[in-house]
């Protein structure tokens, strides 16, 4: 029998994780045959409400759900585990500045670093999807210093997907046609899709893979409609449904967690928010989104892509921006 994966999901009680572990327990993260142990935590004013979802768990009656731990202690939650989906994270109040909310959240993944360097499992994969995520990538990434810097990542996915999901419906082909989008820098509004080295497979009557500039047709769409909608997104969803984005996150954070153990396809490649070695001259030490193919439960950065000078600009927008939020939070570590 195959030893259950114990895999921690913080910020149990919210909207993205009434989503999420279902999706893990139903066996859409890891396959049909890998058994999962949840652990969930949260603050303890919500400890009701996790038990509440603990119950909806059991009724669900998941075979490949082997046991689950819900608990709003540290230890408890971090103890030997494989896979740690950071969600839980403190948001943004009315009047709040934009340096109080990182604050806060620096305390938060501070001590989750710390708690991930004591008791996890050496192996770990980190996902942060709890806002600012690369910034708080960074920080538990600082505090976990006994861990290789390669086990963490925050999730740019979710940008990713809606970004393939309007050149689908522009172009008119089905989604899982439109391949290799990429999201650069950081999961904000200064975020930069890119479509320069996508493409649309079997573009009907056009050949194998046809590039996604050429299949738009349209770049006055693309570099002027295109690149605000997909930045803007999160914040029309939140506008239209008065909360943000929670199933199309949950799901997009299985696909990241899923390619990164599982593999990428050959052929393509996805964004993920990782810890920069100074790949397309980005500051080594930021966690930045890259094109990045998986093998073996390892990312590596796709190398020798050719950046045009508006998508390079836009990069180097983002980059200050991340370069930015280091700084204050390492002064707020520190
Ligand atoms: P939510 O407010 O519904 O749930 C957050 C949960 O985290 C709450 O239950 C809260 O009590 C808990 N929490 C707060 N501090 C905690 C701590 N120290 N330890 C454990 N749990 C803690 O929020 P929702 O909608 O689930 O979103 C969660 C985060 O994900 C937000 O920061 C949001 O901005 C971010 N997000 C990121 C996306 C991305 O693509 N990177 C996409 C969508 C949301």
């Amino acid at each position: 029998s195959v030893t259950p994966i114990k895999v921690l999901v913080t910020g149990a009680a919210g909207q993205i994780a009434y989503s999420l572990m279902f999706m893990i327990a139903s066996g859409q993260m890891f396959g049909p045959y890998q058994p999962v142990i949840l652990h969930l935590l949260d603050i303890p004013k919500m400890a009701d409400a996790l038990k509440g979802v603990v119950m909806e768990l059991q009724d669900c009656s998941y075979p490949l759900l082997h046991s689950v731990v819900a608990t709003t202690d540290v230890q408890t939650a971090f103890i030997h585990i494989n896979v740690a989906i950071l969600v839980g994270a403190f948001p943004r109040g009315p009047g709040m500045q934009r340096k109080d909310l990182l604050k806060v959240n620096v305390s938060i993944f501070k001590e989750q670093g710390e708690a991930l360097n004591k008791y996890a499992s050496r192996g770990v994969k980190v996902l942060v999807v709890g806002n600012p995520a690369n910034t708080n990538a960074l920080t538990a990434l600082v505090k976990a210093s006994d861990l290789p810097p390669s086990n963490f990542s925050a999730l740019t996915r979710l940008d990713q997907n809606r970004a393939q999901s309007m050149i689908s419906e522009k172009v008119g082909v089905n989604v899982d046609s439109v391949r290799n989008v990429i999201i650069w820098g950081n999961h904000s509004q200064t975020q930069v899709p890119d479509v320069n080295h996508g493409y649309i497979l079997n573009y009907p009557n056009r050949g194998l893979i046809e590039p996604i500039q050429t299949s738009v047709n349209d770049d006055k769409w693309l570099n002027e409609q295109f690149i605000p909608l997909v930045q803007n997104r999160g914040a029309t969803v939140i506008a239209a449904r008065k909360l943000s984005s929670a199933a199309s996150a949950a799901n997009a954070i299985v696909g990241h967690v899923r390619d990164w153990l599982l593999g990428t396809k050959d052929g393509e490649h996805v964004s993920m928010a990782v810890y920069s070695d100074g790949s397309y001259n980005v500051p080594k030490g930021l966690i930045f989104s890259f094109p990045v193919t998986c093998r073996n439960g390892e990312w590596s950065i796709v190398q020798g892509l050719k950046i045009n000078s508006s998508t390079q600009q836009k990069i180097d927008a983002t980059t200050k921006e991340l370069q930015e939020e280091k700084e204050t939070a390492m002064s707020f570590l520190n």
